[in-house]
Parts: C-alpha cells; sequence; structure tokens
C-alpha cells in the first residue's frame, strides 16, 4: 500500500479500485499554524473512504494544532497515529486492517506510540474494535472530534478511550479545515452530516447518524476564506446535498435550501467554480437546475447516482425512486442543461439481481450514456436493511461479470464523450503543471470536470484561459490555448 509523502501527513487513498477517478490534488498546501503552543508532540493522520472523510480528519488537523499538536508526514515518527476509516464496503475495512498492522508494528521500538481510529469503522464496531486489533488505544466516532484530547490524555495514561456518541447538532461549523491534500485551488466544504435515507444496502445512516445541515453563514465564510487563499473550485459535500435545509433559530423563520446555498456560494465571486456532491435523485429540483443556469460559476455537471436501472432492484434497495423517475430526471437536467456532465454510481449483483434486471442496467447505461461513473460489486454490512431482509444470493463471479460489463461500458462511453470533445473550446481552470509534469504543460478542468492538458505559456495556476481541444485518449484531452 502507498503512501504519498507529499500529503503531509495525509495519504489519499482511492474511495475503491473501481473508481475510475480522483477528486484530490496532490501538492501540499498545509496551513497548520505555526503559532499554536506547540506541546512538542507530532501526530500523523491517513484517510480512507469518501471526501467527506478526507475533510474530517481537516477538521481533526484542526483541533489537534489548536492543542499543540504538530504533523507529521512520517507515521515512525509520530506521537499519535490516526486512522480515518470506511466501512461502506468489507474491503474497505480489510485495507484498514492490514494498514493497522503496520501502525502497530511501530509499538515494538516506541511503546508509548498512540494509535486511534476514527470515523464510520470506529462507529460501527465501537469497543469490538478494540478486542479485535489489540494495540488500538482510541476509537472516536464522527461526531466526537471534539473530545480527542481529553481521549488521548485518558489513551495516555494507560486506559483506552472510546466515543462513539452520534449527535443530532454536531456540523463542526465553527471549524475551519486545515487544508492537508490539496493543490490550492479545489477546496471542498462540508455542508451537511449524516443521512437520512435508508437506502437498504448502506452502513452510512448507522456510521454517519442523522442528517444535519450546517449554518449557512459558516458555510460561505468558509468558501469566502478559501477563496480568499486563492482556491478557486469549491465542492460543497454532502450525502445528499439536495436535502440541505437550514434554519436560522436567531432570524426567526428565515430557513435555507440547497438552491439558495448555491446561489450564495456562487456569489462569493464569479472567478469561484462551485460544484456539489451528492445529489439523490428523489431530491434534486428544478429550482437547483434553474440557480445552475443563472450563474455561470455553478458548474455543469451533476452526481446522480441511479445505483440501477430496474425497478424492482431500486425498490429492493430502498432508494425510493423507479427506473422511470431516474430517467425523467436526467432528461430534465439535459432538458434545462444540454451541457451538463452526468455522472452515476451503480451497484452490481444487489441481493436477488436477475440477468433481466442486470440488462435494465446496462440499457440505462445505453441511454444516459454517462459521462462519469463508479461501479461497485454489492458487499454486504451487518446491521443494514438488506442484510436483514435479503440473502447476498448473487455469485461472486457473476457480480464480478456484471461488474467488468458495466466497466467496459461506461469507459465506451466516456472515451465517446471525449471524442466528441475534440474541436471545441472550453473555459479551463488551470490547476497547475500536468501529472506528467512535462516542460510548460499544464492541466485544468471545464465546467463538466473533464481534465485537460495543454502547453501553457505565462498563463498562472488558478486563472482561466480558453482551451481548444485537438486530440484525446482514453482518459485525457489535449487541447492549446486559444
Ligand atoms: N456495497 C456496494 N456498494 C455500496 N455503496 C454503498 N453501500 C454499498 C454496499 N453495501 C456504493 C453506492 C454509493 C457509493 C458511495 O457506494 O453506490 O452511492
Ligand atoms: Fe447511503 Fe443512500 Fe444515504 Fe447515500 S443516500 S449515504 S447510499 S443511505
Amino acid at each position: 500500500m502507498e503512501h504519498n509523502p507529499l500529503l503531509n501527513g495525509i495519504s489519499v487513498k482511492e474511495h475503491d479500485e473501481t473508481r475510475q477517478g480522483e477528486a484530490f490534488g496532490s501538492n501540499p498546501a498545509t496551513q497548520l499554524n505555526v503559532n499554536a503552543p506547540a506541546n512538542g508532540k507530532q501526530f500523523y493522520v491517513e484517510s480512507y473512504g469518501c471526501a467527506l472523510n478526507f475533510n474530517d480528519s481537516e477538521i481533526v488537523a484542526t483541533l489537534l494544532n489548536k492543542e499543540g499538536y504538530g504533523i507529521t508526514t512520517n507515521y515512525k515518527e509520530a506521537d499519535l497515529i490516526l486512522i480515518n476509516t470506511c466501512s461502506i464496503r468489507e474491503n474497505a475495512e480489510q485495507k484498514v486492517r492490514e494498514r493497522l498492522r503496520q501502525f502497530k508494528a511501530v509499538k515494538k521500538t516506541r511503546p508509548e506510540t498512540l494509535i486511534g481510529v476514527l470515523g464510520c469503522m470506529a462507529e460501527r464496531l465501537k469497543e469490538k474494535l478494540l478486542e479485535q486489533e489489540q494495540m488500538v488505544d482510541l476509537i472516536v466516532g464522527p461526531d466526537a472530534y471534539r473530545s480527542l484530547t481529553e481521549l488521548i490524555q485518558e489513551a495516555a495514561s494507560g486506559h483506552k478511550a472510546v466515543n462513539v456518541l452520534l449527535s443530532r447538532e454536531e456540523t463542526y461549523a465553527d471549524i475551519s479545515p486545515t487544508r492537508l491534500s490539496s493543490n490550492g485551488i479545489n477546496g471542498f466544504v462540508t455542508i451537511a452530516r449524516g443521512c437520512n435515507n435508508m437506502c437498504s444496502f448502506c452502513v452510512v445512516p448507522y456510521t454517519r447518524g442523522r442528517e444535519r445541515s450546517r449554518d449557512a453563514y459558516s458555510i460561505v465564510a468558509e468558501a469566502t476564506m478559501l477563496f480568499n487563499e486563492g482556491f478557486r473550485d469549491i465542492t460543497l459535500l454532502g450525502q445528499n446535498v439536495d436535502s440541505y435545509h437550514w434554519q436560522n433559530e436567531a432570524e426567526g423563520s428565515l430557513s435555507i435550501n440547497f438552491a439558495q446555498l448555491l446561489a450564495m456560494v456562487a456569489a462569493i465571486s464569479p472567478d469561484l467554480r462551485v460544484r456539489f456532491s451528492t445529489s439523490h435523485p428523489k431530491d434534486i429540483t428544478d429550482e437547483v437546475l434553474y440557480t445552475m443556469l443563472a450563474h455561470e460559476n455553478i458548474c455543469k455537471q451533476i452526481h446522480l447516482p441511479a445505483q440501477s436501472g430496474n425497478s424492482e432492484v431500486l425498490e429492493r434497495m430502498n432508494r425510493t425512486y423507479d427506473r422511470e423517475w431516474y430517467l425523467q430526471k436526467f432528461n430534465r437536467i439535459k432538458e434545462l442543461i444540454p451541457e451538463c456532465a452526468v455522472s452515476t454510481d451503480i451497484i452490481t449483483g444487489f441481493c436477488g439481481e436477475t440477468d433481466e434486471q442486470h440488462a435494465d442496467t446496462i440499457s440505462m447505461i445505453n441511454y444516459c450514456k454517462f459521462d462519469f461513473s463508479y461501479h461497485f460489486k454489492y458487499s454486504e454490512r451487518s446491521g443494514t436493511p438488506a442484510q436483514k431482509k435479503f440473502a447476498d444470493d448473487v455469485p461472486e463471479e457473476v457480480k464480478q461479470q456484471r461488474l467488468d460489463e458495466i466497466i467496459a461500458l461506461c469507459r465506451f462511453y466516456a472515451h465517446e464523450k471525449n471524442k466528441a470533445a475534440v474541436g471545441q473550446t472550453f473555459k479551463v481552470l488551470i490547476e497547475g503543471p500536468s501529472h506528467k509534469k512535462v516542460d510548460g504543460q499544464l492541466c485544468g478542468r471545464n465546467t463538466q470536470n473533464q481534465m485537460i492538458v495543454f502547453q501553457g505559456g505565462q498563463a498562472q495556476k488558478g486563472t482561466y484561459v480558453h482551451v481548444k481541444v485537438t486530440a484525446t485518449t482514453t482518459g485525457t484531452l489535449i487541447g492549446e490555448i486559444v
């Protein structure tokens, strides 16, 4: 398992091998407060899973920094090793356990090192994890990070420390995350925590609790601060951003929904691009689409997980929409915003999925021709409604075959999209040198989130240029500034 030392103490792990993209940059832009009352101790944090988890590690970094902790990129010299975990699929948990084995080896030479497990696995397994993973000292759930310093003290005095209380209020609204893994251009802002949907396959409602929307003004303040620091592309994060709803008790009846929040963030500056993820097909509204249309700087890109193209499977998944509903939402997006990129998540081999039902997913992909997609084999999670109600009865090799078929088809359409871009000119935000580090070559994204590589000349990172696409490989568009 590789660790990228460039990331100043945080290492970026793909959400899943089947994920085709990476939302994170890789240059260090850590802005730890150097005036912190240093206590001479250093922590190391490594994160797994979704962008929300990475953002949580940045909140943890701020909290620890306030207590005087410095950060290190080398876990072997850390006083405190933290691993922020994901439980969404079994293989995510396995990766964490493998990594824990390496961390525990440090204790042979430095027995005073503390090891803490944060995030979804901590929440799912609670004290049980202490029995399973001896030498872990701290277990901290996603809503308990404010208690970290007390827990560290408790662990340092030789007692195992656990706080996995979920909260109905905690949004960490007042904490400005320390940007650990960032190129200084793309920033992530969490707008809501938890999830009230009960998709039958999903462990998230149990590990991250009830949905809470964060104070809209604190979101705008954080996005403004990022803009002032040079960030130009901000993604608003939530399990289900469309159900964002913040009620301001101080201002009586004032309430802000997601479309209004989007408009508020977009108003910070026309030079600030705004993206959001994830949308739920049952909740995305025309108001959101019209808001996207009204603001050039709200990117024309929607991540709209379908999970399946078959209505019976969707019902067993408790997605609360059917195939027709999904296709109607898809059509509506394309009707109002024809250039909008739509991406999706798909699960193969969910309980009881037949060949015909899988064929419905294939036909949906053929209809939607997604710009981008993530695909997963169904992984049964203990305690979820699907685990209680249905048998995980699709054989592993069938799940794999269906996954392979879907990956090949989605790649084909993604490549078709890239070919269609050749000859077109896009407004591109420069993110920095191209990943291949060819002399003078820069890269950046268009509003649809396609990455384009081009010769930069005098163009500066964080500025916009118009780029005409001249060629494409399967993954990347190649162009020239016009
Ligand atoms: N098995 C496989 N994939 C899952 N996802 C969520 N739970 C599971 C599971 N038990 C996928 C869904 C979701 C994405 C974040 O992860 O597609 O949209
Ligand atoms: Fe899980 Fe469904 Fe909530 Fe997404 S919307 S986090 S899949 S329960």
